[in-house]
C-alpha cells in the first residue's frame, strides 16, 4: 500500500495497480486508510453524494476545506488528494492561493479538471512545489457547457485533444491524472504515453489504477450508481433494516 506520492513512479513500472477511493468525512477516511487503500480523494462529488446538489458546480472552497480537514484528521498513512472545486482556479493566482489553502488542511496533493485549457494554473501550482493530480476526459464541472455527461475519445478530434491534454499535464509535472469516462483503448494509449500514473474511472482496465466514488462501492447512495461501478456492499438496505428494527422495538417498548 502507498505511503507517499514519491512511490508512484515505481508503482507505475512494477505494479500493483493503484486502488483509490473518495472520502469526505473522518470515519470513512479512517476506515479506508486502515483497510489499506492506496490514495484517498476528497472529491467534489461530495456535493452530490453528501450535500444532495444536482451536480458539482455548486461545490465551494469552504465545503472542500471543511471536508479535506476532516479527512486529513483521520488519515495516518495514505496520501490525500483534495479536489479544487468549480470556479476556484480561474487564474494562476487564484489557483495557487486556493491550492495552498487545501494543502494547509493537510492534503498531500490537489487536483483540478482540465488539461491544455488550464496549463497556466497547473504550472503555478507545480512551480510552488505543490504535488498536482490532473483530471481529463469527461469533466463533471463542465456538465452545463457540455449538456450532460458524455464519454470522451470517440472521435479523432477528441482523441487528439485528450492526448494533447495528457502530454501537457505530464510535461507540467503532474504526478498522476484521473482519466474519467474515456474510451478504454484511448485510456490505454494515454497510460503508455505519460510518466504520471493514470487513475481510471469508467475508462477500462488498462490504466495504472482505478478510482470509485465510495458510496457507489458501498451501495450507500442507492438513488444513482454509474453502470461501470460495481457495488460490493448494500449499506442502504442494511441501514433501512436497522432503522426499521429500531422503530419497531421503540414502538413495542423493548428498545431505548
Ligand atoms: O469528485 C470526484 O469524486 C472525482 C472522481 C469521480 C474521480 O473527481
Amino acid at each position: 500500500m502507498l505511503t507517499s506520492l514519491r512511490e508512484l513512479p515505481a508503482r507505475k513500472l512494477h505494479g500493483p495497480k493503484l486502488a483509490v477511493l473518495t472520502a469526505y468525512d473522518y470515519p470513512a477516511a479512517r476506515m479506508l486508510d486502515e483497510a489499506g487503500i492506496d490514495l484517498i480523494l476528497v472529491g467534489d462529488s461530495v456535493g452530490m453524494v453528501v450535500h444532495g446538489l444536482p451536480d458539482t458546480t455548486g461545490v465551494t472552497m469552504e465545503m472542500m476545506l471543511l471536508h479535506t480537514a476532516a479527512v486529513c484528521r483521520a488519515v495516518k498513512r495514505a496520501p490525500v488528494i483534495a479536489d479544487m472545486p468549480f470556479a476556484s482556479y480561474r487564474s494562476p493566482e487564484e489557483a495557487l492561493a486556493n491550492a495552498r489553502r487545501l494543502m494547509a488542511c493537510g492534503a498531500s496533493a490537489v487536483k483540478l479538471e482540465g488539461g491544455v485549457s488550464h496549463l497556466a494554473e497547473v504550472r503555478a501550482i507545480v512551480e510552488d512545489g505543490i504535488p498536482f493530480v490532473g483530471h481529463i476526459g469527461m469533466l463533471p464541472q463542465s456538465v452545463k457547457e457540455e449538456g450532460g455527461y458524455k464519454k470522451k475519445g470517440r472521435t479523432e478530434a477528441q482523441i487528439s485533444a485528450l492526448l494533447a491534454d495528457a502530454r501537457a499535464l505530464d510535461e507540467a509535472g503532474a504526478c498522476a491524472m484521473v482519466l474519467e469516462s474515456i474510451v478504454p483503448e484511448v485510456a490505454a494509449q494515454i497510460t503508455g504515453l505519460v510518466a504520471a500514473s493514470t487513475i481510471g474511472i469508467g475508462a477500462g482496465l488498462q490504466t495504472d489504477g482505478q478510482v470509485l466514488v465510495t458510496p457507489d462501492l458501498l451501495g450507500s447512495y442507492p438513488w444513482f450508481r454509474p453502470p461501470f461501478a460495481k457495488a460490493r456492499a448494500d449499506l442502504a438496505a442494511e441501514t433501512t433494516r436497522a432503522v426499521q428494527e429500531y422503530i419497531a422495538e421503540v414502538q413495542a417498548g423493548t428498545a431505548r
